[in-house]
């Protein structure tokens, strides 16, 4: 979400409350209210104390990635990732990001009709316009098929995955905002040296990458010889850094999106 300026310099300098834990699977995860002479915002807070230590990802790096993603998402243009810091919380320093807003939040607002953008539905009632990814049945043993919308919103979340090496975009990882923007969070496991990408995004798997994106890539790549690569320098190691600019030439290269040939292409849970 592009913040305000005023959102940004809240989220910044504001004092933080916490307003209640996320439930989650493993880390530490807040929704916290930022307030600073009289304004106020709303964000996440993941304090880096919080992380769960996990066996392929270095202890408490998974802010820096966050924070790395988003730098990597605005470079693009394409603003994937919600406004993203690191400061100091009330549970020490940690990540802190932008509160997406979405419909259905408040009290009264109308649920929203139709399949989301990223679903599980009855394999005979796959409607135009989805992509379908998997196929599995459901408890009462009826064939169900995951898919996710024919949408340009999330085919360059499914470029962006591929070159942060996203090891997470569960379905819950993409978010509607109320401005119509879709928004892609948590994105603590991705950015590794070696190959981990984990997505429910593969409906464009083989298909060649257009130009358009090409050219927000090739951005990408400029930016990375320049300031970008330094302020990478400050979350992510040498190797990995390399890492990221080897896929972001690889796409250029031979922009083709890749397919899910590897071990568990999907994450688990896929929501
Ligand atoms: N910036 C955000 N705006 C709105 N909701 C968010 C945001 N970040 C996370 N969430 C919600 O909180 C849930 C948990 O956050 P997530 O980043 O996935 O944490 P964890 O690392 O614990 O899995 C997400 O699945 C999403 O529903
Ligand atoms: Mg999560």
């Amino acid at each position: 979400m592009t913040p305000t300026p005023d959102d940004g310099e809240v989220l910044q300098r504001g004092e933080l409350t916490v307003i209640g834990r996320i439930r989650s699977a493993s880390n530490a995860t807040f929704l916290c209210e930022a307030h600073l002479d009289g304004r106020q915002a709303h964000c996440v807070y993941k304090p880096i104390a919080g992380e769960a230590p996990l066996w392929d990802f270095p202890d408490g790096t998974l802010a820096g990635r966050e924070l790395a993603a988003y730098l990597v998402s605005t470079a693009l243009g394409w603003n994937i990732v919600p406004y993203t810091i690191i400061r100091d919380g009330p549970a020490g320093r940690g990540m802190l990001q932008q509160w997406v807003d979405q419909p259905g939040d408040e009290v009264g607002d109308e649920p929203s009709s139709g399949p989301d953008l990223v679903d599980l539905l009855p394999s005979d009632h796959i409607p135009p316009g989805y992509l379908p990814v998997l196929q599995a049945y459901d408890y009462a043993g009826d064939e169900v098929t995951l898919v996710h919308a024919d949408d340009v919103r999330l085919r360059r979340m499914a470029v962006f995955d591929v070159l942060i090496n996203n090891a997470d975009r569960k379905g819950g990882h993409v978010l509607v905002g109320v401005d119509g923007h879709v928004y892609g969070v948590d994105h603590g496991v991705s950015l590794h040296v070696e190959d981990k990408l984990r997505t429910v995004l593969w409906g464009w798997a083989g298909k060649p990458v257009d130009d358009e994106t090409l050219d927000a890539v090739a951005g990408l790549r400029d930016q990375l010889r320049a300031e970008l690569g330094e302020r990478l320098c400050e979350h992510l190691t040498r190797r990995e850094i390399e890492a990221l600019r080897a896929r972001v030439v690889g796409l250029l290269d031979n922009p083709v999106m890749p397919t899910p040939d590897r071990r568990r292409p999907i994450p688990w849970p896929a929501f």
